[in-house]
């Protein structure tokens, strides 16, 4: 695997080879088998593979949740070694900021709800960053995981209406064995709140089962009322929605047609999760 640290070199790489394919993953380390599974996806469909590792400033609202983001890159590097990868881009802040990207993000209104609400200008950050890397990158393919669905629906937004002309492939959640999302903040959970943290898609588990019989409203009554028994959860929210727009309620009641979404505070750490009904 070739570590690159900076602009001019990755594009120069990238540039000067005739590869047909090249498959993206972008992330901020910390990695664990969700990563893994979408560089696996990224394999399997592309001649080569770039992994990034950045953890981008713009995208934390809570200057503390960017401090205490886990940091871990050699132990990274090894896995990624082992995943085969081709590449890993590993750039500075000036590498990807060397000026203040002001820009304010067209991304259809989908940023504005839900994750978008409780850290505001989040999205605006993801956006910067990914189209940022998308420039350095070039990438034929670029894959996003479901678990953070709402950014999924962002990034296919920044991609078709700034004709960034990437194929964007979404894929399924890895879990633990008790359901719980794998996720790089899991590291910060204590042993009794990552306990706890497996009620959270217990709660979407539930509601996925009763999905359609009910309506998204009582739904997400069922989902807040399950979890208002752990005291230790402080639940942001708990939505069903239309997973295109996800603004709109959908009333149809067949399987797929809905999506619930929760995010939730447990201790300090602050964890999202969804499931399709
Ligand atoms: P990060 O949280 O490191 O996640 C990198 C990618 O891994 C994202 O596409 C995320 O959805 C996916 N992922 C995380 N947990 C997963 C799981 N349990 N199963 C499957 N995929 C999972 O998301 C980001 O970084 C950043 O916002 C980024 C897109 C890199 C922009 O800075």
């Amino acid at each position: 695997m070739i570590v690159v640290k900076t602009v001019e070199e990755m594009k120069a790489l990238i540039g000067k080879s005739e590869w047909l394919s090249v498959g993206f993953v972008p992330t901020m380390g910390a990695l664990h088998e969700g990563h893994l599974s979408l560089i696996k996806e990224s394999k399997r469909d592309n001649q080569i593979t770039v992994v990034s590792i950045f953890v981008n400033p713009t995208q934390f609202n809570d200057p503390a949740d960017f401090r205490n983001y886990p940091r871990e890159v050699e132990k990274d590097k090894t896995l990624l070694e082992k995943a085969l990868v081709d590449y890993l881009f590993l750039p500075s802040k000036n590498e990807i900021y060397p000026k203040e990207d002001l820009h304010s993000y067209d991304l259809g209104g989908v940023q504005n709800h839900l994750e978008g609400k409780f850290r505001p200008g989040h999205f605006n950050g993801v956006a910067s960053v990914v189209k940022r890397l998308f420039d350095v990158v070039k990438p034929t393919k670029a894959y996003f995981g479901l678990k953070d669905f709402q950014q999924f629906q962002v990034i296919k937004k920044l991609n078709e209406n700034y004709n960034l002309g990437v194929e964007i492939i979404g894929c399924e959640t890895l879990r633990e064995d008790d359901g719980l999302a794998m996720s790089s903040r899991n590291k910060r959970l204590t042993d009794a709140e990552r306990i706890l943290a497996a009620n959270l898609s217990k709660a979407l588990k539930l509601v996925a089962e009763k999905g359609t019989s009910e309506t998204s409203e009582k739904l997400e009554e069922i989902g807040k009322l399950f979890l208002s028994q752990y005291s230790g959860i402080n639940l942001e929210y708990f939505k069903v929605l239309d997973p295109e727009s996800l603004i709109g309620v959908n009333p149809k009641k067949n399987p797929g047609s809905r999506i619930a979404l929760l995010a939730a505070k447990i201790g300090d750490v602050r964890l999202i999760d969804n499931m399709m009904i």
